[in-house]
Formats: C-alpha cells, structure tokens, sequence
C-alpha cells in the first residue's frame, strides 16, 4: 500500500524518521543518552585490531560510512570492500577478527559468499541486515536488524539510512568498550543520535523546493556528485540513486580527487551536485568549488546556513538544511539526496519503482 504516495520509493523516503528511529531504539537508552549494545557477543572489542566490512551497492556505501566512524570513534581499523570483490581476493585475515555484512534482503550472493569465507577465515561475524528470516541472518554469529519494515522499491532508501543509524551505534558502543570514548563523549553522540529522526523530517520540507528544481538536472546527461569524509560515501550513494532510477549518467567523487581526472568533464553543461555540511573541512570543498565555478560548472549546493554564506559563491542551487553534529549528517544528507533522485525521475517518467533492467534482491553474481 502505497498511501498518498505516488511510488513506493516517495512513501519510503517519508518514512524514515519514523523507521530511523525506531532502528535507533533498539541500541539508545534515550534517558541516559547512553548505548546499549547487545550483550554475550563472541568477541571483545577490546581485544580486536581490525574491522573487515562487506557488502554490495547502496549497503557498501553505509560501510564506508561506518568506516569513517569506528575509525574516529573507536580507533579501531576498518578494511570495506565491496563483497564481489573481497570474496575472491583471498584477503589475509587475522584469526578471531571481526567481520561486518550489511545487507537489506540478506540474501546477496556476493555478501554471503564473502561471510562464508570469513568464517573460514576463523572471524566472528556480524551481520547488519533488514530481513531477520534471511540466509545472511542465520548465518552470521551476530545480528543486528534494521527496523526499516519492508522496502518495496528497488532503489534503496529508508534501508539505507538505518544501516547508518545500526552502524553508528555499533561504533559508538565499540568506542565505549574500548575506552576511546570519554562518558561525555558518548553521551553528545548519542545525544545527536536521538535528534536525527526530527533533523530528517525538517530535511524533508525542502522537498517542494527540490522538485521545482529538478527540472533541471533532468535535462542533463551527466551529473558529478562531491563530497569528503563521510560526505565522499554520500556522493558515491547519490550518484547511484540517480543513475538507477533516472537513467541520467552519474558519478560520484571525493572532491579532493576533483584534480586528478574528473575536472576535465566539467563545461556549463555539468551539473555538479556538492555534498557539504560546515565542518572541518568545508574550507577545501570550497576550493574544489571554485574550481568547478571557474570552468562554468553549475553547482548545486546542499550545506547549512554557515555553509551557505561561507562559500560566497554563485549556485544554481543551494538546499540549506539544518546545522548538526558531523555524526549525523549522512543520515540527514540522504533525504535531499534521494528526493533530488526521485523527482528527477518522476520528471522524465521512468518506472521509479521497477527500474529497468534491476532486481530487489541479486541472488546470483
Ligand atoms: C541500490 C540498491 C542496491 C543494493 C545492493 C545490495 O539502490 O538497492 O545497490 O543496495 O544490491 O542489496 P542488499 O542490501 O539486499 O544486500
């Protein structure tokens, strides 16, 4: 059931407070903003050296998201790999390591080949994943379920931004077990955690202004998404949602790489969508920005209101969404982020829902 919603992808995408939220009540103690994490794991965070994370698509983008985070938060190295890569590459892996899948149907061929070798590797598994009865679930030592409820369209979205609020917690409750974290710490984390479902549902308003606006991109045939830190994954993530439901060719790139290649592309054709919360490296995204505003590009900026008056420049666009802790953003982030893909789409009219030529759930490589 659809609801008011023209497409299952529009209902999801509305959803999300709600399911982001419920996912986060399943680690968040909300009264003493702490993390709650399941208890009896086989491992000791303690003890581990390194983290593996696997995964396909849209859920590979949320482990390089997660990587940036139990690296910061918890100091503890993290390998991600996209699963058809990582299975066949014989990776050496110390013996009682950890090793993370993400999956929303749990049942990628890819991911759970790459779990099966990993178990032969001797590592612990954990498996991040929105389907409980699936094969990747009963596999692994662990799971730890996303609450997305069911995600009918085949371009991801609400299981994707609960990925990020499962694996947040998870680092921050890794943090906490290994002593990187300070008490304050984690309560500020947390803290911020709660606060994301109401932060999407404001990003959710700029919806009006998003689908007037994408008009424009639908007329192009290339669009280049930037980002850095966490925001580098969410361009990876916007550039696919564009490409599988618009047919629009799409690319996403850390901006710091913007030189070494994909500068050449940019004339006054090529939108350029830039990914940037104020934050400590919001200065550099700038530059990139002036160099994409030099050669005519046309720049469509998602930041916040510091953001938007720092970078003193002319956009075509700017969406401002709220000022937030850096945790967070990738979760809010992906609101404008997918409704920019959806209402493209609807504009030129392809089957938003049923893309040509993809499946739900890739059961074969
Ligand atoms: C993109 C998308 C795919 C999936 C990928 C992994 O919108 O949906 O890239 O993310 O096929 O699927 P799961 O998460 O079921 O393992």
């Amino acid at each position: 059931d659809k609801g008011n919603h023209r497409h299952f992808m529009s209902k999801e995408i509305h959803e999300q407070p709600e399911v982001v939220s419920h996912t986060l009540a399943s680690f968040v103690d909300m009264v003493d903003e702490t993390i709650r994490l399941p208890e009896n794991l086989p491992f000791d965070w303690r003890n581990l050296r390194r983290l593996t994370i696997s995964a396909c698509g849209t859920a590979s983008f949320a482990g390089m998201i997660a990587k940036y985070w139990f690296e910061r938060y918890a100091r503890l190295p993290v390998e991600v790999d996209i699963a058809s890569e990582f299975r066949y590459r014989e990776a050496p892996l110390e013996e009682g390591g950890l090793a993370i899948f993400v999956s929303q149907s749990g049942e990628t061929a890819d991911t759970l080949a790459a779990l099966r070798y990993c178990k032969e590797q001797g590592q612990h598994t954990l498996a991040v994943v929105n389907v409980p009865t699936s094969t990747i679930a009963r596999d692994s030592d662990v799971v730890v379920r996303t609450l997305a409820g069911p995600e009918i369209g085949v371009a991801s979205t609400k299981a994707f931004t609960c990925q990020l609020a499962a694996l947040a917690s998870l680092a921050i409750g890794a943090g906490k077990a290994r002593g990187t974290l300070s008490v304050e710490q984690e309560r500020e984390l947390v803290h911020a955690l709660i606060e994301t479902p109401r932060l999407m549902a404001e990003a959710l308003h700029l919806e009006h202004e998003i689908e007037s606006f994408s008009r424009d991109l639908a007329k192009a045939s290339d669009v280049l998404y930037l980002g850095r830190g966490t925001s580098y994954p969410l361009s990876l993530e916007g550039a696919l949602k564009l490409k599988e439901i618009s047919y629009i060719h799409a690319e996403g790139y850390a901006a710091g790489e913007l030189k070494h290649g994909p500068i050449a592309l940019i004339d006054e054709t090529m939108p350029v969508v830039v990914i940037a919360p104020y934050d400590h490296i919001f200065e550099k995204t700038v530059s990139n920005m002036q160099e994409v505003a030099a050669r005519g590009g046309r720049i469509i900026l998602i930041t916040d209101a510091k953001g938007a008056a720092a970078a003193s420049m002319a956009t075509l666009k700017t969406l401002v969404l709220p000022e937030m802790p850096a945790l967070v953003t990738p979760l809010v982030y992906s609101v404008p982020i997918q409704l920019l893909a959806y209402h493209t789409a609807v504009i030129i009219g392809t089957d938003v829902d049923q893309p040509r030529n993809l499946a739900k759930s890739v059961t074969v490589e």
